[in-house]
């Protein structure tokens, strides 16, 4: 595996990957590595030649009280999780080479409307961090394939709208959550959590779990399974920042025949803020 940091030896390296008639797979992250962004890398390998990933903790993208100078980096550890895996290319670039005008200077991408309910209602200006950040690293690796996490629902939400209304000749696939044995999503956050608050974790997929089960039996009283959800997490020591039942696809407040729901949740326990969501096809 070849790790590189600057554009110019990124865009070298590729272009003699292309030239060979090689396809190129991208699967950008923020590092820390753990089971769930290898299986990204397994889809990136299945789809295409040649897989880069890239591993950049995005300024852009963190609120002024969130975990910027806190999130983990390993960039050792994860360019030996990489290699074992299978990827051909790290690319590791630092803050200058991502926004070599400065970060507050550069040019911003909005996608509008999915960006509005759930995590874009508490953490301002967080997607148009995120999308800045991927069309960025889009343009800069230029791959065939791009694959990203069901874990972050509205992300991959978001990302698949920016590739479409932005023409970016990127094929987005998503891949489903991987998750602990008791169900916990797997998450770089995670590593903030001491040992007892890991165990308590996995209520949030618990309580999403028993939000899908009753729709599946045929329930629609949104309001009052997400009252018993949000009571079931705060009696348990969470402050629950959403816990929403929204159309798959437009990510709004779903209604009673909505067909295809994502139930997504967001809380913090401790210091530590987690998500996870569930997707449920209702019968009606
Ligand atoms: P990061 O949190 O490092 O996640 C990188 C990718 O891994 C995302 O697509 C995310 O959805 C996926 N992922 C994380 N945990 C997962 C799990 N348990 N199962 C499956 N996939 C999982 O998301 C970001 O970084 C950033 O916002 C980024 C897109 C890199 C832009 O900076």
């Amino acid at each position: 595996m070849d790790i590189v940091h600057s554009l110019i030896e990124l865009r070298k390296v590729i272009a003699g990957e292309r030239r060979q008639g090689h396809t190129v797979g991208f699967v950008p992250t923020m590092g820390n590595l753990h089971e769930g962004h290898l299986t990204l890398i397994d889809a990136a390998r299945k789809a295409s030649d040649l897989v880069v990933c890239s591993v950049f903790v995005n300024p852009l993208q963190f609120g002024e009280n969130e975990d910027f100078d806190a999130y983990p980096r390993t960039l050792e550890e994860d360019s030996r999780l990489l290699e074992a895996r299978g990827c051909h290319i790290l690319f590791a670039p630092t803050v200058a080479d991502v926004y070599p005008g400065g970060m507050q200077n550069e040019t911003r991408v909005h996608v509008p409307g999915l960006t509005k309910h759930h995590c874009g209602a508490s953490r301002e200006g967080h997607f148009d961090g995120v999308t800045t950040v991927v069309s960025k690293l889009f343009n800069m690796v230029q791959p065939d394939i791009a694959v990203f996490g069901e874990k972050d629902y509205q992300q991959l939400t978001v990302i698949r709208k920016m590739a479409k209304d932005l023409c970016f000749p990127i094929n987005i696939i998503g891949v489903t959550t991987s998750r602990e044995d008791n169900g916990l999503a797997r998450s770089s956050r995670n590593n903030y959590l001491s040992l007892v608050e890991k165990q308590e974790a996995v209520l949030i997929y618990q309580a999403l779990q028993k939000s899908k089960v009753a729709l599946e039996k045929g329930g629609s009283d949104f309001a009052s399974l997400r009252n018993n959800a949000i009571n079931l997490l705060e009696q348990n020591g969470f402050i629950v920042d959403y816990f929403n039942f929204a159309s798959a696809e437009t990510l709004e407040p779903a209604n009673e025949n909505e067909i295809d729901i994502v139930i997504m949740a967001a809380a913090h326990l401790g210091s530590t803020r987690l998500i996870d969501n569930i997707c449920v096809t209702c019968r009606r």
